[in-house]
């Protein structure tokens, strides 16, 4: 198990390819994604306009943006070089997402 995770949301309720909003412990936005298998943790607002990226959807291994279509991939965060949202490590403990930090 890592040092100092931090709960964030249930992971029972998760439903393949279909993102859920969650926070940190400070606040901040975060997306998470189950996709075949594995659970992503995403930051959640989209760089280019500030999109809550809970509310894109998943195609082809990455999350859409719901605004303009920016599409992240769930496993790096990356949209473009250069350009993306950070992913955060996570396991799932007790049935729930947890993150380090
Ligand atoms: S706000 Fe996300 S692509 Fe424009």
């Amino acid at each position: 198990m890592m040092a100092n995770l931090n709960s964030i949301c249930d992971a029972s309720g998760l439903e393949d390819g279909k993102p859920v909003a969650a926070k940190t412990p400070d606040g901040r936005d975060l997306v998470v994604v189950s996709h075949r298998g594995k659970v992503h943790v995403l930051d959640g607002t989209c760089p280019h306009r500030g999109a809550p990226l809970a509310e894109g959807w998943v195609s082809d291994g990455c999350l859409v943006c719901p605004w303009h279509g920016w599409a992240f991939e769930l496993k790096s965060g990356q949209y473009a070089p250069g350009v993306g949202v950070a992913t955060h490590r996570c396991e799932i403990v007790e049935g729930r997402v947890q993150i380090k930090g």
